[in-house]
């Protein structure tokens, strides 16, 4: 059985790539609903039908033994409903994991936090929430960038600095400790963002934490790493085809995965 990672679009290739390179024996299968995104403006029933179709795509037609929801608006909007709900009813044996949660362990290890997402991560407000149940006294501010995941897609870092700035400067005067990137698309922008922050501020990314994260997971779920399949492969497939996408996907995962049209 395979590992599977599931985002709205190709951007969470980054974590996918991380991943891999984390545990190259594996066998993986990415699936980006390029059709469809953006998740972030959408409303948390939409991003919930949306990413059961995706991740239902990755356990019935791939199976896949375990999935990474990449994406944040997905892993804040759709994720506990489908830990709870979906995945009891259709596929016990199988394992849904998110990207916020390790995130949020991350940043509570600090009291003053950034948290920089999309509309919909933002407005759930799952990372306080989150980063609060882990250390009470984390003080954590937050600030939705809808205009990145556009700018990311096109592969367009060179023109996001006016965007960028308009988005930090909130957390300017904060005496923040600690800035998650709590989006699959802005670690592209990592260093532009390093150069706006001050000095002393840390950044979380999470293509740096998922990959131990799911490792250490692994190790403590024998039960789940058992049923991988160990013949180094990957697969990526989209819901949407263009030049493009081709291009980027080359470009963020390697030259040998062709990206395959699937319908949801
Ligand atoms: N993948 C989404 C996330 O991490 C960003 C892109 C989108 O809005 O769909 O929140």
């Amino acid at each position: 059985m395979k590992i599977g990672i599931f985002d709205s679009g190709l951007r969470g290739l980054l974590i996918a790539k991380s991943i891999v390179k984390a545990m190259p024996e594996y066998d993986y299968v990415y699936l980006g609903d390029t059709k469809r995104v953006p998740y972030g403006n959408r409303s948390p029933d939409t991003v919930f039908e949306f990413t059961k179709e995706g991740v239902e795509h990755l356990l019935q037609k791939e199976n896949c033994s375990i999935v990474i929801v990449a994406c944040n608006t997905a892993s804040a909007r759709a994720l506990r409903k489908i830990q709870q709900e979906y995945l009891p009813k259709n596929f016990a044996d199988r394992k849904v994991l998110g990207v916020l949660i390790p995130a949020a362990e991350e940043c509570a290890k600090f009291k003053r936090i950034g948290v920089l997402g999309t509309k919909g991560t933002v407005d759930s407000h799952t990372f306080p929430t989150e980063i609060n149940k882990f250390n009470q006294k984390s003080k954590i501010f937050q600030k939705a960038a809808p205009m990145l995941v556009p700018l990311a897609e096109e592969g367009e870092t060179k023109n996001a600095s006016p965007f960028l700035v308009k988005y930090l400067k909130p957390f300017f005067n904060k005496k923040l400790e600690v800035l998650v990137l709590g989006c699959t698309h802005y670690p592209i922008f990592k260093k532009q963002i390093r150069k706006l922050l001050p000095k002393n501020v840390r950044i979380i990314s999470q293509d740096e934490i998922i990959p131990k994260k799911l490792k250490k997971y692994l190790e403590r779920h024998p039960e789940i790493a058992q049923k991988l399949s160990k013949n180094k492969t990957a697969k990526i497939l989209v819901t949407d085809i263009t030049k493009n996408i081709e291009i980027l996907s080359k470009k963020w995962f390697g030259t040998k995965t062709k990206p395959e049209l699937v319908q949801l």
